[in-house]
């Protein structure tokens, strides 16, 4: 079913019921790919995918979806643009309108992907700013809801750093009306303007702890993430000693109920956040957590990008 929205920049933009037919559809699209009835449905589709800093999962997933929908996929760094140097974003909206049936961009200044939204004329999609990274909490739903047959009464414990990935799943809390749980060092939650816009009339919960046990007494899912993001390369020493606490290792997740599950959006800094044997145990959803970035995307494609007529 077509989505309302043109783009996907922000799950806060989304309705539960769109985010729970985006998921729906993926689970659906998943068993069709298995058993080769996919239909390829974006056949003459191209999707432009702009990448300002390095990807593994988001860039192979979106091309392979695109591929499996009979579309074609171009990756385009910005060097090649130069959005904001070379060109302005609103004349690069403008002109790959013209091209392209949609754009997937990776950047650092989210108010980039607002704009080229706001000036395209077909579907630009999120695929990580400083801010966000709405699919991959797409991709994370999906998982537990997979696992788990339901997302209801979720509490997800965040144990690191309030980042982009963490600022999606606040926004899927408000959405979902589950509760996330950040266990993080002193200065390191997520602002609280956004905290308080997002969860604005929601009855989604969102608690900051300073302590990493009492952040996964109650978890039914444990995620963890990079403690520097791209982009804050320089303070990854300083991050290192902040965050030692807040390792997700054997003896944290000991502390989490029994059926508690483990999240890592990768890539992950093993040894770091997360311990080997953490990542390899039988908790762990990792792998098939990096796979739905696949189905939820070809999903998302399926939903935003109009077949018919046009490019
Ligand atoms: N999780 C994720 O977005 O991975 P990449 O940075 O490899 O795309
Ligand atoms: N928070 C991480 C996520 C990588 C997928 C980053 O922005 O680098």
């Amino acid at each position: 079913m077509p989505l309302k929205q043109k783009d996907f920049v922000s799950i806060a933009d989304y309705t539960a019921a769109e985010v729970g037919e985006i998921i729906d559809l993926a689970i659906a699209q998943k068993a069709e790919l298995m058993s080769g009835r996919l239909e390829p449905t974006l056949k003459g589709k191209t999707l432009g995918c702009i990448f300002h800093k390095p990807s593994l999962r988001t860039r192979v997933s979106f091309e392979v979806a695109m591929h499996q929908l009979g579309g074609d996929s171009l990756y385009l760094t910005d060097q090649e643009i130069g959005i904001g140097s070379r060109e302005a974003p609103q004349d690069v909206a403008r002109v790959l309108s013209r091209y392209v049936s949609a754009i997937m961009i990776r950047t650092f200044d989210h108010s980039v992907v607002e704009t080229l939204a706001r000036f395209a004329t077909i579907p630009v999609i999120n695929g990580l700013t400083d801010l966000l990274h709405p699919c991959q909490v797409l991709a994370d739903l999906m998982t537990i809801q997979e696992h788990r047959g339901n997302l209801d009464n979720l509490t997800v414990a965040f144990i690191g750093d309030g980042n982009n990935v963490a600022r999606s799943w606040i926004n899927a809390a408000a959405k979902l009306s589950l509760r996330v749980v950040l266990g993080c060092p002193p200065g390191f939650g997520v602002e609280k303007e956004f905290v308080d816009r997002a969860l604005d009339g929601s009855s989604g919960r969102y608690t900051e702890v300073n302590d990493p046990v009492e952040a996964v007494k109650e978890a039914d899912v444990l995620y963890t993430d990079v403690w520097a993001s791209m982009g804050q390369e320089s303070e990854a020493e300083k991050r290192k000693k902040a965050f030692a606490p807040f390792q997700l290792n054997s003896s944290l997740v000991a502390k989490a109920p029994d059926h508690a599950v483990v999240l890592h959006c990768l890539p992950a800094h093993r040894g770091e956040e997360i311990t080997d044997d953490v990542i390899e145990s039988q908790r762990s959803l990792v792998f098939d957590e990096a796979e739905n970035r696949l189905h939820v995307q070809r999903a998302l494609l399926s939903s935003l990008v109009p077949s018919g007529g046009g490019n």
